[in-house]
């Protein structure tokens, strides 16, 4: 593996698949009364947030604490960003205080390859602006591995706002690694320029979609990046693009429903989608913590053999 995980495209097949299986070993310590392993004592990991978040802060936050590694919290609130500070004196001065490496969510499509170019340690993207989120599509291609029995072959639609998500992007260059076969769904508006170069195939008919995907994944309409109409009102979009039981029903019988959260819930997903057996949600957000646990012990700890007993 490369010593940064910036993009989904920076990992070869076999570098998935190891994340994937250190995942599947390390998902079972969650089981056990002690969830720690000692493979990352005295190490320092910084978790670096320009843009808020609930799931991936914590997650990596997990993660790095199960790993027994020293974990640092900065948010751009509350410190010298506000005060001017630029993205490179501050990871200049983490880095004095001796990160190993540093997980970076910002809102600007790009930040974590510079902060790359300035740091000594490894840096993980965990989201910058609308481009990308490599962990993310590792956790969700493990879901849909853990629930389907496979990869090679899956048909799974990214339905939604296509355009302001780097779920998306990550999880096309990912799927097509793996040999999955996405379609996005989305109206025109909020698809990006230059979708035709993406390894996918494109649709803006749900319905006609839904019945040959293993997997839907519905994306968030992300309002806080929207300036401007991007489709006429939100029932409109709902009735088009929104996921709820008639729809669902459409899925082949072992088809599963996922999304990143944070959801809106009767917006692209009805409520009791969400809380249908076929959504994976919930597990996505613990295969989170499993997956950033197998990345950081990559980037690291070192090779496949994880350190065993607590
Ligand atoms: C996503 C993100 O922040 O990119 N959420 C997440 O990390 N779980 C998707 C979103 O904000 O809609």
């Amino acid at each position: 593996m490369n010593r940064h995980l910036l993009s989904a495209a920076d990992l070869s097949r076999d570098d998935a698949l190891l994340v994937l299986d250190t995942a599947e070993e390390l998902a079972h310590l969650a089981d056990r009364p002690i969830k720690k392993l000692p493979t990352l004592r005295g190490r320092t990991v910084v978790n670096l947030f320009f843009e808020d978040s609930t799931r991936t802060r914590t997650s990596f936050e997990v993660a790095a604490k199960r790993l027994s590694a020293d974990v640092i919290n900065f948010s751009a609130k509350g410190s010298s960003v506000s005060k001017g500070e630029s993205l490179k004196d501050t990871a200049l001065t983490l880095e004095a205080m001796g990160a190993d490496a540093v997980v970076v969510r910002h809102w600007a499509s790009g930040a974590p390859h510079r902060l790359a170019h300035w740091i000594r340690g490894s840096v993980v993207n965990a989201g910058d602006g609308t481009h990308e989120h490599p962990t993310q599509a590792l956790l969700d291609a493990f879901t849909m591995r853990q629930r389907l029995g496979r990869l090679v072959g899956l048909k799974v639609a990214v339905v939604g706002d296509v355009l302001h998500s780097r779920v998306a992007r990550s999880n096309v260059l990912l799927l097509e690694t793996l040999g999955a076969e996405v379609t996005l769904v989305a109206p025109p508006t909020l698809l990006p320029v230059g979708v035709e170069a993406w390894p996918c195939s494109v649709s803006f008919d749900l319905d006609a979609v839904l019945p040959k995907s293993d997997v839907v994944m519905m994306l968030r309409v992300q309002r806080e990046r929207m300036h401007g109409g991007f489709f006429p009102t939100t029932r409109e979009y709902s009735r088009r693009y929104g996921l709820d039981a008639r729809r669902m029903a459409m899925l082949p019988d072992e088809g599963i429903v996922m999304h990143p959260g944070p959801m809106n819930r009767g917006v692209e997903i009805a409520a009791e989608v969400a809380d249908s057996v076929r959504s994976t949600i919930v597990e996505q957000v613990a295969n989170g913590v499993s997956v950033r646990m197998a990345v950081l012990y990559l980037l690291l700890g070192g090779g496949p053999e994880i350190e065993a007993g607590a």
